[in-house]
């Protein structure tokens, strides 16, 4: 897939005067709570200098007694409260930020306004410059800005900002610090209000669309206002110009024809410009550019339609962190992490449980990904003790109305999301909060749904708030998908949550065994646990609460008036290692791409059933097993093509397909049943080939794909992996820009070239020329050194180094594990 980028916006943008925006990077930093270190004149002479975005607890050593939580997960059946550690990373996100800066303005800067811009704090921001209190954001993933103009003066000005984490004030790793961008931004007294665009398009048309724009102005005085519409190639389609008069706030709406209207749509994400300029006494004073595209979309009870199109989710929840690098926000890390999404066949994405960094939703505008964005994770009613509940009466209101007025010109926006597994639902929402968020967003923008993730479905239902919001999402639930469309006909739902079977990269355990024991409610038992904290790829160890892919793929299938899914999630994340939370892991398990981007077998389950463009054939386990010599084991083909035979050192196993189910068995007659823990063999056969009894020989296993006419189409072979020869460092691009953050994988091979799959020695890494070292990672969640010194055990024979460029050349990595070691020179700077 190619994503269209077109020169001459930039050109054109570049060339513009506009809202004057100045990154501020360069930061000193502590750990420690001066009293004074607000104050203009305080020595930080001895802090840390740091570059934002900055995450100052990735860097330290992993130590569980850094989260030990003693909770009682109801969500998860439990009765009791218990200690759980590794839930936010064990990592030391919990204490005291200091950061500050200096900041050079002129006189003449004074007579404009000058605003300062947080996209993200983590968290409880109190911000003060040259010592004067300025304002405080709590809630971490907001942006928030100050109007700091009163508070400066000519010649240098010191901001500083305090950040404070609380212990239990997550349930993942939420990282701490200046996370994100911060930014000054300079503007005329009379300018275009910050967020003060809102861009839609109420018709569409083969011959014309219609834009719609909506303008906050604030000044003073008599000014024209011109608006001019761009198309994605810089080309002027539209203007408008008007005499207004302002006397401190001023609202605009004006309608624009385009046109033969490029749609916006997920494989073609054209892009189009509105420029607002205004102008005093003949002379522009202010430009403010607002991105957008033009597209339709519609909820419908069969399902969501984008350009009247039926488009089903194929989706995953994202966190926001970037593993090894922890939360500090690295636009190219998120382009890489949505490549890798988009080649499994990714569409959508649910930003899991929080708002992003706006440059994601830019970068789901320019890559065709649609996106919920997602409020809150607590209302009122806490899930840990320092939670967003602690926020939620004073903030809430403010909190959400930020987040829409910040997005709402991304077309990729398609649902606003107010809360996930919200703890009201139990209590069957008394303050009806539902309705509070809900009418919150539709004052701001009736263009698109609000929704919400709700994980007890029947309680949800009952009390109402599932159908408060336009569509509703449901967490864990495809046994009752046809049940809720029977009792609630008119109900509009997605499934915002799936999945949650466990897996590390390269790892199998044996016997397979298919867990089918549950609950009388549906909850799966006998969850096994391994020791070694590695549970394998066959799908079938999960979370009670949940089960494998091929569950909702069947229940989908059958019900296909339900939206779509989202997988618990893309990635896997720092913290939330269920169910190992006995000090032993810090990262999740549950996804497809593990948490240094590579790939688990079941990438090539959801590519095979969502990738439209790729053939896939993929089988698992690899063929290097010594233990399992002449003992069976099952293999297993994720493939699109219709049938597969698998031979085992020339030994054919037969032909075979898959075996899909007209009516998945798992259904529940009952819709008190709602949970739907657990899978069986016959859910994975119904999307995999299998072959159940396959004697065991190092060798060379070879799968051959067939088409329906019995013709070879593909073929794939593993073979046992024989003595460690040498190490592969390959990067993942061939050049990149100064400043930005490239990922190498490193590989132990044998003489051959064969990943050797059970190396898991330790290596020291080496960074020069135009990068440092900024940190590494090899998916394996048990693996607790820390993850930015340059020592990294391999993991099934595989790891990932994370370098920064900071000047123009070549980067030098060289990595030395045992007798082993490689230099890699070709990654060049720009
Ligand atoms: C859900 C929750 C997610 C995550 C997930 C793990 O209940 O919404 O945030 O905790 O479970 O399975």
């Amino acid at each position: 897939m190619k994503y269209i980028i077109y020169p001459i916006v930039f050109l054109w943008l570049s060339i513009l005067p506009a809202q004057e925006i100045e990154l501020l990077k360069n930061w000193k930093f502590t750990n420690y709570d001066y009293g004074g270190a607000f104050q203009k004149d305080f020595n930080d002479e001895n802090w840390d200098s740091v570059t934002i975005p900055h995450d100052w607890a990735v860097k330290e050593d992993f130590n569980f007694t850094h989260d030990i939580q003693l909770t009682m997960v109801i969500q998860d059946g439990e009765t009791k409260p218990k200690y759980r550690t590794g839930r936010t990373g064990a990592l030391p996100y919990v204490g005291i930020g200091w950061y500050r800066t200096n900041y050079e303005v002129s006189a003449s800067d004074l007579e404009q306004k000058v605003q300062l811009m947080f996209d993200g704090a983590m968290s409880n921001a109190k911000v003060y410059v040259n010592g004067n209190y300025v304002g405080e954001r709590p809630f971490g993933y907001i942006s928030f800005y100050f109007d700091i103009t009163k508070h400066l003066t000519p010649g240098n000005n010191v901001i500083a900002v305090r950040l404070e984490n609380f212990s239990s004030q997550s349930r993942w790793y939420p990282g701490a610090g200046l996370y994100r961008k911060v930014s000054v931004v300079k503007t005329n007294k009379t300018h275009v209000k910050t967020w003060g665009t809102f861009v839609s398009t109420p018709v569409i048309t083969k011959k014309s669309a219609t834009v719609n724009l909506d303008l906050e102005i604030l000044g003073e005085g008599n000014c024209t206002v011109v608006n001019e519409v761009f198309t994605p190639q810089g080309v002027i389609v539209a203007k408008s110009s008007k005499e207004i008069k302002i006397d401190g706030e001023q609202k605009i709406s004006e309608d624009f024809k385009i046109k033969k209207p490029k749609l916006w749509d997920i494989k073609t994400p054209h892009l189009y410009n509105l420029k607002t300029s205004i102008l005093k006494e003949g002379k522009i004073i202010d430009t403010y550019t607002t991105p957008f595209g033009i597209r339709s979309i519609r909820f419908e009870l069969d399902g969501f339609y984008l350009n009247d199109r039926k488009v089903r989710f194929k989706g995953v929840n994202m966190h926001h962190d970037f593993g090894p690098v922890g939360a500090a926000f690295h636009k190219e890390l998120f382009v890489r992490q949505m490549k890798k999404m988009k080649e499994m066949g990714v569409n959508s994405i649910r930003f899991s449980h929080n708002p992003p960094a706006p440059e994601a939703l830019d970068i789901c505008d320019e890559m065709g990904i649609l996106a919920i964005d997602e409020a809150f994770d607590e209302w009122q009613i806490g899930k840990v003790l320092n939670g967003y509940s602690k926020q939620f009466d004073l903030w809430a209101k403010k909190d959400l109305t930020d987040m829409i007025l910040r997005d709402r010109n991304h077309p990729s926006v398609i649902m606003w999301s107010i809360g996930n597994e919200i703890m009201e639902q139990y209590q069957k929402d008394p303050n009806d909060i539902t309705s509070y968020l809900n009418d919150i967003v539709k004052t701001l923008d009736t263009t698109r749904a609000t929704t919400a993730g709700f994980n007890s479905a029947n309680n949800a239902l009952q009390s109402g708030m599932a159908s408060t919001v336009d569509v509703a999402g449901f967490n864990y639930k495809p046994g009752i998908y046809h049940k809720i469309r029977e009792h609630y006909p008119n109900l509009k739902f997605y499934a915002s949550e799936t999945g949650g079977s466990l897996s590390t990269r390269n790892s199998y355990k044996f016997p397979v065994n298919f867990d089918t024991a549950q609950t009388k409610r549906g909850t799966s038992l006998n969850t096994e646990l391994y020791p070694d904290g590695q549970p394998g790829n066959y799908e079938n160890t999960n979370v009670p609460w949940g089960y494998s892919p091929y569950k909702e793929f069947a229940s989908q299938d059958y019900n296909d008036f339900v939206y779509g899914e989202f997988v618990w999630t893309g990635y896997d994340y720092l913290g939330e290692p269920s169910p190992y939370h006995t000090a032993k892991s810090r990262s999740s398990y549950f996804a497809p791409v593990d948490m240094v981007g590579m790939e688990k077998d079941k990438f090539y389950l959801y590519q095979s059933e969502w990738n439209e463009e790729e053939e896939v054939l993929h089988f698992y386990p690899h063929w290097t097993l010594p233990e399992m010599k002449g003992k069976e084991i099952p293999v297993v083909c994720y493939t699109t093509y219709e049938k597969a035979e698998l031979f085992v050192n020339g030994k054919s196993y037969g032909i075979k397909t898959k075996q899909k189910q007209e009516v998945p068995e798992f259904l529940a007659e009952n819709i008190e049943k709602e949970a739907s823990g657990g899978t069986t063999l016959a859910q994975l056969k119904a999307y995999a080939i299998v072959w159940e009894n396959v004697v065991y020989e190092p060798g060379e296993a070879v799968v051959v794909g067939y088409d329906k006419k019995g013709k070879k189409v593909g073929q794939t072979k593993r073979v046992t992996s024989g003595e460690p020869h040498s190490i592969k460092i390959e990067s993942e691009v061939p050049t990149l820009n100064k400043g930005e953050v490239a990922v190498y994988i490193v590989s132990v091979v044998d003489k051959e070239g064969n990943l050797c799959v059970l190396y898991n020695e330790n290596m020291h890494i080496e960074v020069n020329g135009a990068a440092t070292f900024l940190a590494s990672g090899n998916g394996d969640p048990t693996n607790v050194q820390n993850l930015s010194k340059p020592e990294r055990r391999l993991f099934n024979g595989q790891a990932v180094i994370f370098v920064k460029s900071n000047n123009e050349g070549a980067i030098g990595i060289s990595v030395k594990s045992k007798n082993l070691n490689s230099t890699n020179t070709s990654l060049i700077v720009k």
